[in-house]
């Protein structure tokens, strides 16, 4: 549907059955994406293990200490105690889960169940599943834990030495990257210092949930830091959200110069979207499926349903 008519001059009826529809839709979140791919059924492309019997990366197996645990695994030390402390029990280096998650090559190695995530991408979505969380049981990473992963992951995976271990075994690495800086970490500021008052229009109310009163497929802002508040205008344009509905067909939609995006074209989508912000040669990707296309209903100053906040550019 692209017919972007306010909700009170559509249809009533239509309008109704669709607000319903919306209403419902935040319970969906947080489905597992990898679609049912099983791991450990050798006849699943996903999850066949190429070494015949372990796994995939156990080439890059990393030395051990004394105790067993790794000397050095090229992950920075935040990362590496978070995973050592709730996943190596299961993920660690004679995994019993299907993969191993020790070492920065199996990290940033496709993940054996989505082959469109990297392990560490993968981990996140998991980490962030309602229905099948990791770990699946037992003590669970904090939210500050859960968003400092998140920043690495989203700083593109950097590499760290020497967490605890006795030296480091890639002569390339010689310290801990610096963490990166939680890019949520923000206050709640209006960056653009614009605010939108008045007029009708596809600059109108940024930040707002367009599908409060509009028939949206895809709408909302992007702003540039991460908490920011209603009606402040986002980036001045010069990005583009780009979304593959669940038929895999793909669309563009431009940022405006208030910061917001509105699909108006005339292909019928269907949710849930895979969505991301492109800049240039930098992108911003939900993990996750977006159930809908009324982007600002999650994506709020501080964030609803599990959102981290506003939508950012990359
Ligand atoms: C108690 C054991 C256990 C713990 C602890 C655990 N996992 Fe898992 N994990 C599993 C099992 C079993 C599977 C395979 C079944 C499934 O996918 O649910 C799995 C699957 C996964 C997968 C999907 C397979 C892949 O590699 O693509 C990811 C990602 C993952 N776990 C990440 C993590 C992370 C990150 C942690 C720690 C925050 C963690 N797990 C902790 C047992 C565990
Ligand atoms: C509180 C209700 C409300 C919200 C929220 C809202 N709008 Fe509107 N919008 C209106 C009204 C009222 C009009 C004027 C009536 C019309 O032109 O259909 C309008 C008109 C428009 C139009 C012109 C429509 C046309 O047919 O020419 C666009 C484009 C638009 N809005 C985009 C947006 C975007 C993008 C958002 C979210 C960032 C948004 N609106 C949020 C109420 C709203
Ligand atoms: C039902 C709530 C919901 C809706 C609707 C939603 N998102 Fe999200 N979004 C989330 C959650 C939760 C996260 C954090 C986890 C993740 O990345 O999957 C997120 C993360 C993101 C991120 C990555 C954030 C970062 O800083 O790395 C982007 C980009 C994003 N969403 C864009 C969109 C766009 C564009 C739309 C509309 C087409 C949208 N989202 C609709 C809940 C939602």
């Amino acid at each position: 549907m692209a017919d972007f008519r306010v909700w009170f001059l559509a249809s009533s009826l239509a309008a109704a059955a669709l607000v319903g529809c919306v209403a419902q839709t935040g319970t969906g979140f947080g489905d597992d994406p990898d679609g049912g791919s099983n791991p450990n059924d050798p006849n699943d492309p996903n999850g066949t293990n190429v070494d015949g019997g372990s796994l995939a990366n156990d080439s890059s197996a990393p030395p051990l200490d004394d105790s067993g645990k790794p000397v050095a695994t090229g992950v920075p030390c935040a990362i590496e105690t978070m995973l050592s402390t709730y996943c190596w029990s299961c993920h660690g280096v004679s995994p019993s889960a299907p993969s191993r998650l020790v070492t920065y090559g199996d990290l940033v190695a496709k993940s054996v169940s989505n082959g469109s995530n990297s392990e560490a991408a993968q981990s996140l979505v998991r980490m962030q599943s309602t229905t099948s969380p990791m770990p699946p049981s037992g003590p669970k990473p904090s939210a500050s834990e859960i968003a400092a992963f998140k920043a690495w992951v989203t700083a593109s995976s950097p590499q760290g030495a020497k967490c605890g271990g006795s030296s480091a075994i890639d002569s390339g690495i010689t310290a801990d990257a610096a963490p990166p800086p939680n890019p949520y970490n923000t206050p709640l500021q209006c960056s653009s210092k614009k605010t939108w008052t008045s007029g009708t229009g596809s600059t109108m109310r940024p930040g707002d949930a367009c599908g409060r009163c509009h028939n949206i497929d895809i709408a909302g802002t992007v702003y540039p830091t991460a908490h920011e508040p209603t009606n402040c205008l986002g980036i001045a344009g010069g990005a583009t959200v780009v979304v593959v509905d669940a038929k895999n067909k793909t669309v563009n939609v431009t940022v405006n110069s208030a910061g917001n995006f509105l699909y108006t074209g005339t292909t019928i989508l269907t949710p849930p979207y895979t969505v991301k912000v492109v800049s240039g040669s930098k992108t911003r990707a939900m993990s996750a499926k977006a159930p809908n296309g009324d982007c600002n209903s999650c994506h709020t100053p501080n964030g609803t349903q599990n959102a981290p906040g506003r939508i950012m550019a990359p």
